[in-house]
């Protein structure tokens, strides 16, 4: 099936609609054919997600392969659940006839087959607290059983860290290292906490996995990549005006295709920076009443940082005495506690070049609100 519009904003459709990343996807691809596990980490709406399911497609056929999000788990409770349900969601797929010796393997929790909003019953895992750590367990003795070459994507890993039960990395790997025929990649967005898993001695996972760190999209690749689609169309495309969405979103993919997605969607295509200007604002607008929200539920100082950084960004100093002074901050410590805060709610974001208001288009707001 071809798209309506090519520029997709969610999900993966396969590689006519999946820009460049070759390098990455064979690193990835390369590593775990090679008996290697990998870790991949970039900031929300580098691509991380849209990576894996590349990958997955050009693994060799003879792997099984599994991906769960586990951005909304909360505990080791729900971790086993979601982790139970993927893996045989993955691996079985005449569900009603492999519910009974479902059963019998899963003695800690009672797998039920359930309908989905896509139509397609699954298999649910009613896991009691008490019993998470054995349906893990259980799970991995299911794979064991089944004698398959695995690769299990676990996105947004570092959610483990906030599990109130402590011991899950370690607990993760030793399971993981008794079945060398399942190979994982652990993806994250959160960076200091995702290096931490797996660059510090003091944790399970410490050196054991190779390290992807993605990177924006190459500007020239993906120029070309945009450029086909509206070639095809029939409508202008300048390069510059191009460049000109690629620089103000620092080629973050999300936001690029984002803006895109908007220009072919006006049927316009993308002759000059006006255009793009008209686009980005347009996009803003649809989420101002988001944006005001947002703003307002936040201190005043917190406020104030925000719409400073917006104004500045990236700011390398943001505790330096003549920007507080210029933005009408406060003390010193109030601006700090203030942009601890922004960013734990990841509303601000740490770059090379300093910090930035991490929702690109927020930022664009900010700077047009007062
Ligand atoms: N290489 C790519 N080419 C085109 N679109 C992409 C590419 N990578 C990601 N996207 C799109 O960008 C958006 C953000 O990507 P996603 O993989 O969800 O980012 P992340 O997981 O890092 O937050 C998605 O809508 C996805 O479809
Ligand atoms: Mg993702």
């Amino acid at each position: 099936m071809k798209l309506n519009n090519p520029f997709l904003v969610r999900g993966y459709f396969g590689p006519e609609y999946f820009c460049d990343r070759q390098k990455e996807t064979k690193l990835l691809v390369d590593s775990v054919a090679n008996e290697g596990d990998v870790t991949l980490i970039a900031p929300r709406r580098y691509g991380k997600t849209g990576l894996i399911h590349n990958a997955f497609r050009v693994l060799p056929p003879e792997y099984a392969r599994v991906y769960l999000d586990i951005y909304s788990t909360r505990s080791l409770v729900d971790f086993s659940r979601e982790f139970a349900a993927a893996v045989i969601g993955a691996l079985e797929t005449k569900l009603e006839k492999t519910a009974h010796t479902l059963v019998k393997f899963f003695r800690s929790c009672r797998p039920t087959i359930v309908p989905t909003e896509d139509g397609l019953p699954k298999f649910s895992f009613d896991v009691v607290p008490s019993a998470a750590e054995a349906t893990l367990k259980e799970t991995f003795d299911y794979l064991a059983k089944k004698k398959r070459r695995v690769v299990i994507a676990i996105d947004e890993f570092q959610q483990v860290l906030d599990y109130p039960e402590k011991g899950t990395e370690a607990l993760l790997r030793s399971l993981m290292q008794k079945l060398p025929w399942v190979r994982f990649v652990f993806a994250g967005s959160r960076q200091h906490l995702m290096r931490e898993m797996f660059l510090s001695p003091r944790h399970p996972f410490y050196q054991s996995t190779d390290m992807l760190s993605l990177k924006p999209i190459n500007r020239e690749a993906y120029c070309s990549f945009a450029e086909r689609f509206f070639a095809v169309k029939r409508k202008p495309f300048s390069a510059n005006a191009f460049s000109s969405i690629y620089d103000r979103f620092d080629g973050v993919t999300w936001y690029v295709q984002m803006v895109l997605r908007k220009l072919w969607a006006d049927g316009a295509g993308v002759p000059d920076e006006k255009t793009v200007d008209e686009a980005v604002a347009d996009i803003v607008l649809t989420r101002s009443f988001e944006y005001g929200d947002l703003l307002k539920s936040r201190s005043e100082a917190e406020q104030t940082l925000l719409l400073a950084v917006a104004k500045d960004g990236p700011v390398a100093e943001p505790l330096a005495r003549d920007f507080i002074a210029r933005h009408g901050l406060r003390a010193t410590s109030t601006v700090a506690s203030a942009l601890k805060h922004l960013q734990r709610d990841d509303l601000l974001y740490q770059t090379e070049r300093g910090y930035v208001v991490y929702d690109r288009f927020f930022g664009v707001w900010l700077r047009n609100a007062r």
